[in-house]
Parts: structure tokens; sequence; C-alpha cells
């Protein structure tokens, strides 16, 4: 059968790769794909939000399974349009996505369905935000644990963490005073900061069965020590033992259960990949955010250790079926992803420099480098965007994927490339 990746970065690269294992599976496209997906799938010039593009080619090319990757395509509806076209397709429709596409709907749902969250309260104009924060903290010194965040999609930069009375007030200026995030700022959240570690536990879900994925861990600020401005993701390993099987089954009970109950009863049924991202609080997991798809870079080592054929998991989901799966069968090694960045990166960087040592890297044992800003030009592979590649490795304790993964890294050269050199060592404390 042929299948449909839409999207360009390092989780559609790695959705690529394993679809392509399928023995079920005779041509991969990926759409608009990047210069990695280029060398084992076929490459198709249609923008990943093109919604009325994406449904002519599955159409044309009898497309038996779309996987649609960001989530900008399914809050526009992507999967509505596919499904109305006929096609199968794996993934949320915009109803759905909305548990992403707005955090005041997912705080409202979870908050409905006592599911365990920061506290919050939702305002529509920085005035009664800013008088909401004055009131609160009366004094201009105050300590203010607040995370305020813009409602809607803002490619993750919606959410600013704050500590004093100024940074909140000017959060809550530049989300709902500047619209520097536009239309996803015409509603904001303030809520009570928690500390702990971060974990992401994903499920694939077909609305009624749930199979949770191991626990992964993401490192989202760009600097080693999770210092410097949030990105979208430096690295990420799994499973964490972080989050341990009592933990987990915690997570799965009071959380990923009674939110898809909560989506079905809200006549929004959930299918796709469900992904909790977690704060693990002395009171226990609370919900920072839900995600509707994989997780990007936490897709790539999830993958590289599933064994089971994913086209039979991701069709199963995509027709209601997925209690007749049997369970998945994992490689019992850890594996990590190290994100290489462009200079500059999460801020402006530059694009067009050459990529050299991917042949080299290639060659390292148990290592599989994912390609997400990158592209052939002249034949040469070129720097696009400001995560570049996911340098992915598996090994037989988390310290021997590191050593794999950071081997390969050293083979790979272009100007101003960097990347965080501790992923995975939270694990490891
Ligand atoms: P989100 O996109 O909601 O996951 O937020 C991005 C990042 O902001 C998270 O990975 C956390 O590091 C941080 N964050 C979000 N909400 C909170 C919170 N309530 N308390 C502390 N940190 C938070
Ligand atoms: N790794 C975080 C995300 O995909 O949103």
């Amino acid at each position: 059968m042929k299948v449909l990746v839409v999207g360009g970065g390092g989780r559609e690269h790695a959705l690529a790769w394993k679809l392509g294992q399928s023995p079920k599976v005779s041509q991969v496209f990926v759409a608009p794909g990047n210069a990695g997906t280029a060398t084992e799938a076929t490459n198709v010039d249609i923008a990943a939000t093109d919604v009325d593009g994406i449904v002519a080619f599955a159409k044309q090319n009898e497309i038996e399974l779309t996987v649609v990757g960001p989530e900008a395509p399914l809050v526009a509806g992507m999967v509505d349009a596919l499904e109305a076209a006929g096609l199968r397709v794996f993934g949320p429709s915009a109803a759905a996505a909305e548990l992403e596409g707005s955090k005041v709907f997912c705080k409202n749902l979870l908050h409905t369905a006592d599911i365990p969250t920061a506290d919050y309260r939702t305002f529509r104009n920085a005035d009664d935000a800013s008088r909401f924060i004055k009131d609160k903290y009366s004094d201009p010194n105050d300590a203010v644990p607040v995370v305020v965040k813009a409602d809607g999609l803002a490619a993750g930069k919606g959410v600013i963490v704050c500590e004093t009375r100024s940074d909140a007030l000017q959060a809550i200026d530049r989300i709902a005073g500047q619209k520097e995030f536009g239309a996803a700022g015409n509603e904001l959240i303030i809520e009570e900061r928690l500390t702990g570690q971060e974990a992401s536990v994903l499920a694939i879900t077909d609305g009624e069965t749930i199979i949770s994925l191991p626990a992964a861990q993401d490192h989202k600020p760009a600097f080693d020590g999770d210092k410097g401005p949030n990105t979208g993701g430096m690295g990420a390993y799994c499973p964490t033992p972080i989050v341990d099987e009592a933990m987990f089954e915690k997570i799965e009970s009071d959380v990923l259960v009674p939110v898809v109950h909560a989506m079905k009863r809200a006549r929004k049924p959930f299918k796709g990949v469900l992904y909790a991202g977690l704060m693990l609080t002395p009171a226990g997991p609370k919900v920072l955010e839900f995600n509707v798809r994989f997780g990007d870079p936490e897709c790539q080592p999830l993958l590289m250790r599933l064994k089971t054929d994913l086209v039979d998991v991701l069709i199963a989901a995509a027709d209601g079926k997925l209690s007749e799966i049997e369970p998945l069968e994992w490689d019992e090694r850890p594996s990590i992803c190290v994100v290489m960045a462009s200079e500059g990166y999460p801020g402006d960087y530059e694009t067009g420099r050459e990529i050299s040592g991917l042949a080299a890297a290639a060659e390292v044992e148990d290592v599989k480098v994912f390609h997400a800003g990158t592209a052939l030009v002249d034949g040469k592979v070129v720097n696009t965007g400001g995560r570049v590649l996911g340098v992915t490795a598996i090994g037989n304790s988390i310290s021997a994927a590191k050593l794999n993964a950071y081997t390969a890294v050293q083979k790979i050269r272009w100007a101003g490339a960097w990347c965080r050199k501790d992923i995975s060592d939270k694990a490891l404390r």
C-alpha cells in the first residue's frame, strides 16, 4: 500500500522511516519532507498546511493511510477533509485537536474532568489580567510564580514563565496587549507555576482503547543545564526512569483515561496521538499541556525502539480497531535523540549552509540521523530551519546510547552548528 506523511520535520522523517520498514508498504510519500526523507521516501511539493492540496494528492495516488505530523493542519481540519473524501487518516479531527489548539478549552476540560493540573484563571483582555495580578500581588516586590499563556497556537512561544510582577505584567502585555502571537492572544491563561521534573507520556487511541507508549523526557530550554530560552525541544530520550511503573500507572488512570472519556462526553471523540506534557510535582503528576500529535523530538527515540509494525497500529487506530492489536513490542534498550541546531536558534538564524559528515555519521552503529530543517540544493544538503538534525541512537544503557549519539554528532559539521551536550543526563542523576 501507499502511505503519505504530512510534514517536513524530524518527527516526519522518523515516521516515514518507520512506516517504510513495513512489508505492507510499497511507497512512502512525504509532503513536503526534507533532504532526509528524500533519500528513503518520495517528497511531494505540497505544504503541510495545504488541506486541499493534500486531499487531492491522496485521492489521485490512492493513498491508503495518511499520517498528519504537525498540529497546524490538524487544527485546520485536514483529518476531517480527508475523511470526508473517503480516505483513511491517522490523527484527530479539528474539534478534537482543540485540546492543543486552545489552551482555554484544554484547561476547562481538565478542570471539569477533575484531572490534576495547575490552578488557573482565564481572561479575554490585558486589563482584566493585569488587574488580577496587581490585586493578588499588591507589593511590586512580591515573587509572582505564575505562567502566562496565549490561548492559541504560537509555535511553542506563547508560554511565558514569570518570577516577578513586572515579568507577569510584561507577559500579559506581549500576549494580549501587543498581540505578539496574533489571534492566539485573544484569550489568555494565568496559572500557578509548578516545580518538578517534566516528562512526556504519549498514547495512541482510537477514542475507546488507549495504548500508552513508554515515557520520554524532552529538553526544552536551549542550553545545557536547562538554561536559556525555550525551544521546540533540543533532545529527548526514552524510557525515562523519572517515571517509574507506579507513576506511569497513575498517569494512565488519572490523566489519559479520563481525558479520552471527557473528549467523548464533549462530543469531540479523540483519535490519534494524545501527548500529555506533565510536571512531576511533589503532589503528584500534573498536566502542563496536551498535544494532539507525536512530539518532536520525542517521536524519534520512541520509534527507534518500536518493534511492532507501525502501519498496523496506525491503521487500527484510524479504523477504530485498536482493541484488536497485540501489545506493542519494544526494544528493551533505551534510545536518545540529540538535536543539532542552526547558529542563533531559537532566535534568527542563517540558512543555506552546507552540512558535511552525514555519511560518516550514518556509519556509526546503532545510530540513525533524522533530518528536520534540511533541503537538497544542487546536490548538497543545507540547513533550512532552526532545528536541523535529530541524531538518534540506541544502546545497552542510557549512557551507551548517549555515547553513540554524540559519537555521530561529532562527525557532522556546518558553520555555526551546535547542540546541547547534556541530553539524558537527568536520567543518570
Ligand atoms: P507548554 O507549551 O504549555 O508545555 O509550556 C511550555 C513549557 O513551559 C513547559 O514545558 C514548561 O517548561 C513550562 N510551563 C508551562 N506551564 C507551566 C507551569 N504551570 N509551571 C511551570 N512551568 C510551566
Ligand atoms: N517536544 C515538544 C513538542 O513536540 O511539542
